[in-house]
């Protein structure tokens, strides 16, 4: 979905700060008759912003929806690429699934699917991903990036330093920390979650689909059960609801910038990131895999990502995929 009208118009009232646009201003400025501006105002009353009629002077925007749609987003961004095309769904199975077939269509470096509420959301290893509506942001990103397969997990790792270092830019009260490959945590339990999927021939990458699911505005109560032991959410640890748009821009600000120094200067310096907020490096590990359990002090990342860790024999392992426990 391009920018339309509709946002263009939204986009002068969020810029107003509240204060009254004339009808007939909105229709010269922007080319189009009355008729079409006061539809696109009802169109926005039905998504949920509310107008004031202000005599002689227009209208003025009084309530904003708490939604990451395309309009609101647009205000924020500062980027080139990412997130100038976005696909906004109140509900959708997952968002990665309507990404896979973007990429079949054709979708550009930047593509961002993003839906209020998943039905079948999808976590790493075959998991389902509770996506409750409107606490979260549940997005999927296209990007197409000139590298070779082999390079794909480091680009979970770029991901990773975008989120933590965006969270880190907007929030005073908690401190993120990246757990093995990508999770983030806060205070120990799971605030984020990523899933790279990638789309690709034997020796070129066509497109990986960066699922980034975060935990936002639910309270305790909002996650089952079995959750609340393990997960929390922004809201929780910063102690008062956030702006989940916001969040989204400053998300996709700084991984375009990440994964564009990535691809131009190599993994070096995400290295360096990813350990500087990484809260698995130098802690006593267990590490879960398909065929073992592995302990011991996880000292190191390699290039590739893959983490090394240090058993009570002095034998280093490497651990490709694995749940990874901090003792
Ligand atoms: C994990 O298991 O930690 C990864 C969770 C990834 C969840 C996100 S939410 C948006 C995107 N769509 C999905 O179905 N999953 C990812």
């Amino acid at each position: 979905m391009h920018f339309t009208m509709k946002d263009e118009i939204l986009k002068r009232f969020l810029n107003a700060n509240g204060e009254p646009i004339s009808g007939q201003a909105l229709a010269d400025e922007l080319q189009v008759s009355r008729t079409a501006i006061w539809k696109h105002l009802q169109t926005l009353k039905q998504e949920g912003y509310e107008f004031d009629t202000v005599k002689k002077r227009g209208y003025k925007l009084v309530t904003v929806p708490d939604k990451v749609d395309m309009g609101q987003l647009q205000q924020f961004l500062k980027t080139k690429r990412y997130g100038r095309q976005v696909h906004y769904f109140e509900s959708v199975e997952s968002t990665q699934l309507v990404a896979h077939e973007l990429v079949r269509e054709g979708g550009p470096d930047g593509t961002v699917i993003i839906a209020e509420h998943q039905t079948a959301g999808r976590g790493r290893m075959m998991r389902e991903w509770e996506s409750s509506e409107g606490k979260g942001i549940w997005m999927t990103i296209i990007i197409r990036p000139e590298i070779a397969p082999h390079q794909a997990p480091q680009f979970t790792l770029v991901t990773a330093v975008a989120v933590v270092n965006a969270m880190k830019a907007m929030f005073k009260n908690f401190t993120p920390e990246i757990k093995w490959p990508n999770d983030i945590l806060v205070n120990g339990k799971k605030t984020t979650g990523i899933l790279t999927e990638m789309v690709a021939e034997a020796d070129r990458i066509q497109a990986l689909l960066i699922g980034i699911g975060i935990n936002v505005n639910q309270q305790m109560d909002d996650f089952p059960e079995p959750l609340q032991s393990i997960a929390t959410s922004i809201a929780i640890e910063e102690g008062e609801p956030i702006e989940r748009v916001h969040l989204v821009a400053n998300v996709l600000d700084f991984l375009e910038h990440y994964s564009d120094m990535y691809v131009k200067n190599g993994f070096g310096f995400i290295k360096t990131l990813w350990e500087d907020s990484s809260g698995t490096i130098g802690k006593r590990v267990k590490a879960t895999t398909l065929r073992e359990v592995v302990e011991g002090e996880a000292i190191s990342i390699t290039e590739n990502g893959v983490l090394q860790i240090r058993q009570a024999n002095g034998e280093v392992k490497g651990i490709y995929s694995a749940d990874i426990e901090i003792l």
